[in-house]
């Protein structure tokens, strides 16, 4: 069995491994990744390989801390810093320009490479035993969703892989991705962070512009797609829908808040419709139990775009797209 409890022999392993060339699925506070040494041009792209992820779709590198961060990047631009001290470590990403420290494939072609500070013990242990920045996108393979749990990594990844299991991750969706790609602020992916916060230290953002050239080359691919059909339902027709579904045939798995009243062996009561920072925690897990229920079709409950409900419903939408 590739998952590991991360004490400090396996920390010790996984740091030694990465060095070598190797790729270790690590906790992160917000989703587990599949990391590599971000200087080894090898060993980042075999992270392409095992995740079966379009070359021109480029990484997250991870540091230990800011100084790290600014070592292995070229120039920041204005208010990189100022959201890096207030939000580091922790759920955001900022893309600044590359330099020759980090290998060409984390940034897939690109002049910018995308940093983060992550937050959790497990990573930190293993970035402060290695030395290394570590390349790291989730642990999925491309077009799940992204992995919370170790268990998850393990479906989709496999045994053979050293898997350190960090429990549950807190924030349960990806970091939020700032960049400047005209020189204004940019937000290229809503995530861990609400974008009122990120707001409150650089200003309005702009928004990265839907198309074929989207800014954040990830967001041009499906993403967070379960294999069962799914639908996102508004609160006040959830109730309706339930009675209609409950005189078919079709067997239908409900995630739903603590106030649709809704109770029953198909239904996952995420967390109470005000709670986003709950929905984003549980949501992907339960959309890989649901998945894996052998269900017609998934029924989701849309929650207010409040904080993090904003997120959570644009992963919900992507996933309900086909
Ligand atoms: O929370 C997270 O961000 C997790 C954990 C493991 O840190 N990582 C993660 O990585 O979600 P990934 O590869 O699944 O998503 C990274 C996103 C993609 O949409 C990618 O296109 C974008 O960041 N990205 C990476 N480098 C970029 C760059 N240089 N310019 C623009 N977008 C970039
Ligand atoms: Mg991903």
């Amino acid at each position: 069995m590739s998952v590991r409890v991360p004490d400090s022999a396996t920390v010790a392993e996984a740091a030694k491994f990465l060095g070598s060339g190797g790729l270790v699925v690590l906790p992160t506070e917000t989703v587990y990744g599949l990391a590599a040494d971000a200087a080894n041009e090898m060993a980042v792209r075999s992270i392409f390989i095992a995740k079966g992820r379009p070359s021109d779709n480029p990484v997250i590198v991870h540091c230990r801390d800011l100084a790290h961060a600014q070592a292995v990047s070229g120039l920041w631009p204005p208010g990189a810093l100022e959201l890096a001290k207030r939000f580091w470590p922790g759920p955001l990403t900022l893309v600044v320009p590359r330099s020759n420290v980090t290998a060409p494939a984390c940034s897939a072609g690109l002049d910018t490479v995308a940093l983060r500070v992550p937050a959790h013990t497990v990573f930190q242990q293993v970035l402060r035993a290695s030395g290394l920045a570590l390349a790291a996108p989730s642990a999925n393979v491309s077009g799940r969703p992204s992995p919370t749990r170790a268990a998850d990594a393990a479906a989709d990844l496999g045994d053979s892989i050293l898997i350190l299991d960090g429990g549950p991750c807190a924030v349960g969706l990806e970091s939020s991705v700032v960049g400047w790609p005209d020189g204004r602020p940019t937000l290229l992916r809503q995530g861990g962070v609400p974008v009122r916060d990120l707001e409150a230290i650089v200003g309005p953002l702009a928004n990265a512009a839907p198309g074929d050239r989207p800014l954040a080359p990830g967001m041009k691919y499906r993403h967070y797609a379960p294999a069962t059909p799914l639908r996102v339902v508004a609160a006040a027709a959830l109730r309706s829908l339930w009675e209609v579904e409950r005189r078919r045939s079709t067997r239908t798995a409900w995630l739903v808040s603590t106030e649709s009243g809704l109770r029953g062996p198909d239904v996952t009561v995420i967390a109470s419709r005000h709670d986003a920072a709950g929905w984003a925690r549980r949501l992907f897990a339960a959309l890989r139990d649901a998945d894996a229920g052998g269900y017609d079709t998934l029924v989701v409950e849309a929650i207010p775009e409040a904080g993090l409900g904003a997120a959570v419903m644009e992963r919900l939408r992507k996933a309900a797209s086909s």
